[in-house]
């Protein structure tokens, strides 16, 4: 597996690749990974000549420097996974390599995405979906990548990237994978290592009760099964729950009958103590 710092190195290897006419499947990632990432570039070499998997803890999606101080990071062990996994190459910059001119100066474009960056994410982490659009899009172009791939734990920014190609006019496809859970259910994110035992003892509950309230769900409305949900978490002990919305699964917006979309999704983000974890659930999907 090759291992790229800069972006020099990465355009010669992109362009060799290129010229062989390979397909290149990227995974961007912001590194500390689990098996849900592992099962996105196990998904990507599957489906493409050479799979390039980018580790950058974007700064400028952190609207909370105490979040992007204590995000968790190891590289080592991040390569080690990777070259075991069967990517081609990784792509490790530093914030200098990726902003020569500062974050604030790369703040200056503002990207069209939208109203699916509007609400949810968009609206409790302000800028969030900018720096998002930022780094993907410039990692997109660098890479030249005909598809990426994504976890739909993060359903929001799924949409919200779709919103950036087609307002950029970016050429590649995107693939959104499974979310991929712990045996009881908790789904994996790198910020799990951040919970203390009793944390993620009681973590599995989110779960749970999305799985419970999509049954719950067949016999009640809408704005009862999101009371039905944000009431049992909030009880438990240290959790609360920073928004629930159950909205479209296409246009992000809410609904407010299980009549109005035929794709209908509950996406939560819940404070475990200090820890934000998010998660979401199908109460409707068509075929
Ligand atoms: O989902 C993530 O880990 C990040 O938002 C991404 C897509 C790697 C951009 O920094």
């Amino acid at each position: 597996m090759e291992i790229i710092r800069t972006t020099v190195q990465l355009v010669e290897y992109i362009s060799k690749v290129k010229e062989r006419g390979l397909r290149i499947g990227l995974v961007p990632t912001m590194g500390a990974l689990h098996d849900g990432h592992l099962s996105l570039v196990e998904r990507s070499v599957a489906d493409n000549d050479i799979t390039v998997v980018s580790v950058f803890v974007n700064p400028t999606q952190f609207n909370n420097p105490a979040d992007l101080a204590t995000y968790p990071r190891d590289e080592q062990r991040d390569i080690t996974l990777l070259a075991g996994a069967g990517a081609s190459a990784v792509y490790l910059p530093t914030v200098e390599e990726v902003y020569p001119e500062g974050t604030s100066a790369a703040a200056g474009y503002k990207y069209d995405l939208g109203t699916a960056a509007e609400v949810m994410e968009g609206k409790m982490r302000p800028g969030h979906f900018q720096g998002v659009a930022q780094i993907v899009s410039r990692l997109f172009r660098l890479t030249r990548a005909d598809v990426a791939y994504f976890g739909e734990k993060d359903f929001q920014q799924i949409a919200v990237i779709r919103n950036m190609i087609a307002s950029e006019g970016i050429d590649i496809r995107i693939v959104a994978c499974p979310i991929k859970r712990a045996d009881d259910g908790l789904a994996l994110s790198s910020r799990n290592a951040l919970l203390t035992d009793d944390q993620r003892r009681r973590a599995p509950i989110i779960y749970r009760t999305l799985q419970s309230s999509v049954e719950y769900s067949m016999t009640h409305s809408v704005r009862e099964t999101h009371h039905y949900v944000v009431s049992r978490l909030n009880d438990v002990e240290e959790m609360e729950v920073e928004y629930f919305e159950i909205v479209d699964g296409r246009t992000l917006l809410p609904v407010d009958d299980w009549r109005e979309s035929r794709w209908i999704v509950g996406c939560i983000t819940v404070y475990n103590g200090k820890v934000r974890l998010i998660d979401n659930i199908a109460y409707r999907k068509e075929n």
